[in-house]
Parts: structure tokens; C-alpha cells; sequence
């Protein structure tokens, strides 16, 4: 059965692509980026560049409303109710960063932060590098064989001495949902703070940060069809009020003299400097691109794919998936064959597909793998994209056996 991508021509790439012979699959990396955001970044740039939050005359005026008005998208994209909840950063993983320094002063030595075993380094190492200043203990949650996060095993180590769960909504390796709903009432009910890593979540389908009742949300523009460079944090008032500023500089402070200075609450007191003023209002442009989309046709298109995939990986001999993808990003590794191997014969013939340990190390040596082959599928992705994925799979495993 053929699955076609009704927006393909939304993303000149794509074509651009095609015309160097190249096949992108690589997009829970990053993705390809759509007109309407080409477009804004052209006419911001060429109607008249101007610094935000600054400015009497008319184009600060015009960048800065331009600004809040993407921060007021996200807010809604995410429903996070006041959109003064959303804090911009350069990435997810600068938003991460922001919390484990910015929640530092919360905890005492033998406090206990609880992650996962799938955790992106980016979900992983700040914290780490916390509990490393501070004398804390790093909880990990193990998985169970479909590679979610064990719930049981969950109920005995979330605790009395948990003061902050940190967790992947959906892993960049296995793909899978986790079960956030069980594992973040638990840390609720210990008073404990709660982190979701949304950076592969966010892409797939919409979500309701407070319906989800995390403290903090963070993702990365750039994995949503957005430019990169730009991050999003959003945390409840509470919680951010209880955030400690971390970067010093123009625009976060209120009052300052040579010894002393005060600063602003969030979201301005943690957008020290310039910020990525083109890349976030280049975000509010996608995502009304996005929300103009028939939302039903993009979940059945990427369920289409999904099956697409997993029918003619499970189809050929000795490949074994990585847990039980839910969405269309995959991973696999194949019998007797090293990873790197087979990426090379893949690049080879213009698949982008990503090999290797996918930034989650402690998971890839869990599993007691050296790494493995991830497809990850995007909305212009069509089954004539696998198709050659397939061809060019089957050729290099060919060579390779
Ligand atoms: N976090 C990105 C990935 O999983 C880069 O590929």
C-alpha cells in the first residue's frame, strides 16, 4: 500500500534533497524546515532587524511584539495557560542546563533525583553533574522488556528522599511512550519537582503540559520543524519562581549598581542577552504552519508509516528492533553486523539515517550493544522513502553477510 505525504512540497529541502540523491531519515536528529518558516525568517531579516524588550522606535516595536507573540504560540501550542510561563533558551538541553543550576540551591546532601535508564545524555548529565556538587544520589528507573520505564520497580525507589524526577516523554532510541502519568503522581505525592525531557514528544502529536501536571516541559524548535538555536522551558509560576537565575547580563536585570543588582522574574529574568529574536519568531511561524494542518491526517499519515516500517524491517531475516516502538522511530540492530558497517553502506547509496549510541550511552550498554541503526520519520516522509531504505538496506546486508 502506497503512503503519500500530502506536504511534501510544503518543504523545499525535501526536493533539494531528492535532486542530491539523498533519502532523509535522520529526523528525531533534526528536520527539515517548512516554507512558512523560510518566509518569516526572509521578512523579518529584510524588513528591518531590531533587538527586543529595548528599543523605543518602531522595529524594536515591531521584533519585540513579533517576539511575544511566538511566546503566547507556544503557550497555546502547549496549553500552558499563561504564556508567561514560557522561557526561551537556545536548545533543550540549555533548558535542562538552566534547571540543574538554577534548582541547585532546593537540595541537601543524600537528596535523591530520580531519571530513567533511556535518558538522553542531555536529560542525564546535568543532572549528574549536580548530584556530583551537591552529595545527592542519582536514582535510575529501570525498563521493562518493551522498554518503558518500570512502574513497580518505580513505586520502590520514588520515595521520602526524592526531590525531583527527570524524565524522557519519549525516548530518541526505543520510541516509546513512557508512562508518565503513574510515575509523575508519585513524585507529586512525595512534594517532589518534575522534569519532562519533551525534545522527541513534542513532534509527535500535541500535548497538554497541564493536563500532563509537570512542574517543567522543555524542548528543542528544531525537532518540530523550527530553526535551530532556540529552546523552550516551560514551568508552572510556582516552580519557576523557586529557579535561581543562572546567566547574568542585559535585559534580566531590574536595578543594578556596581556591587549589587536585582532581576526580573521569569520569563525575562532567564533570557539574559540578546535572544534568538529571527529563530523564535521563526518558531511561531511553524507552529502556525503546523496548526493548520489537518491533525487527524498527520497522526493516521505517521501511523501509516509506522506500519510501513516496522512490516519490512520485521519482514527481513535477523534484524531485531530495539523495545517496542510506538511511533515512526525505530531502531535496529542486525545479527552478526556492526552498526557502523552497515550506516556506511547505507550513506553509500543516500540514506540519512542515524548509527551509533544516539547520545544514551548508559542505555546502548545496557542493552549490551555497541550501538545501533534509528529511523525516525517525519511528515513529508513517504513509503517511496523506505522503499529505497529497503532496497538500499537489503544491498548493504548483501555485502555485509
Ligand atoms: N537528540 C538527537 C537525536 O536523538 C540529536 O538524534
Amino acid at each position: 500500500m502506497l503512503v503519500a505525504s500530502p506536504w511534501r512540497a510544503d518543504f523545499p529541502a525535501i526536493a533539494a534533497l531528492h535532486r542530491q540523491d539523498q533519502t532523509y531519515l535522520d529526523n528525531a536528529a533534526t528536520t527539515q524546515k517548512p516554507q512558512a518558516l523560510l518566509d518569516a525568517l526572509a521578512h523579518y531579516y529584510a524588513n528591518g532587524a531590531a533587538n527586543v524588550h529595548r528599543a523605543q522606535h518602531l522595529p524594536g516595536a515591531h521584533a519585540t511584539q513579533a517576539f511575544e507573540d511566538s511566546r503566547s504560540k507556544v503557550g497555546q501550542w502547549l496549553n500552558a495557560g499563561d504564556s508567561g510561563q514560557i522561557v526561551f533558551t537556545h536548545g533543550a538541553t540549555s533548558a535542562l542546563n538552566l534547571l540543574a543550576y538554577g534548582l541547585e540551591h532546593q537540595f541537601s546532601p543524600g537528596d535523591e533525583i530520580v531519571i530513567s535508564a533511556l535518558e538522553h545524555h542531555a536529560n542525564l548529565l546535568p543532572w549528574q553533574q549536580l548530584a556530583q556538587r551537591r552529595g545527592l544520589k542519582l536514582m535510575v528507573l529501570p525498563l521493562d522488556p518493551d522498554g518503558l520505564i518500570d512502574v513497580d520497580a518505580a513505586s520502590r525507589l520514588i520515595g521520602p528522599r526524592t526531590r525531583l524526577l527527570a524524565l524522557s516523554q519519549l525516548s530518541n532510541v526505543l520510541g516509546a511512550w513512557q508512562p508518565l502519568t503513574p510515575l509523575l503522581a508519585m513524585a507529586r505525592a512525595q512534594g517532589a519537582l518534575t522534569v519532562i525531557d519533551g525534545a522527541q514528544g513534542v513532534v509527535h502529536g500535541r500535548h497538554d503540559v497541564q493536563a500532563l501536571g509537570c512542574d517543567f516541559y522543555v524542548f528543542s524548535s528544531h525537532k518540530l520543524y523550527g530553526p535551530d538555536g532556540v529552546g523552550v522551558l516551560f514551568g508552572r509560576h510556582a516552580a519557576l519562581k523557586g529557579l535561581r537565575h543562572w546567566q547574568f547580563g542585559g535585559e534580566m536585570v531590574q536595578d543594578a549598581d556596581y556591587q549589587h543588582a536585582s532581576f526580573h522574574p521569569a520569563p525575562l529574568g532567564f533570557e539574559a542577552g540578546t535572544p534568538p529574536i529571527a529563530g523564535v519568531i521563526g518558531l511561531g511561524a511553524t507552529l502556525d504552519y503546523l496548526a493548520g494542518l489537518d491533525q487527524q491526517a498527520l497522526a493516521d499519515h505517521e501511523a501509516a508509516l509506522h506500519a510501513y516500517l516496522l512490516h519490512g524491517l520485521q519482514a527481513r531475516n535477523g534484524i531485531r528492533l530495539l523495545g517496542s516502538p510506538q511511533v515512526a522511530l525505530v531502531s535496529f540492530v542486525v545479527d552478526g553486523v556492526h552498526n557502523a558497517d552497515l550506516a556506511h553502506l547505507l550513506t553509500e547509496q543516500g540514506i540519512a539515517v542515524r548509527a551509533g549510541h544516539h547520545c544514551a550511552m548508559p542505555l546502548m550498554k545496557s542493552l549490551g550493544l555497541a550501538g545501533a541503526i534509528r529511523v525516525s520519520l517525519a511528515l513529508y516522509n513517504d513509503s517511496e522513502d523506505l522503499e529505497r531504505f529497503f532496497e538500499a538496506l537489503d544491498q548493504a546486508l548483501e555485502l555485509l553477510r
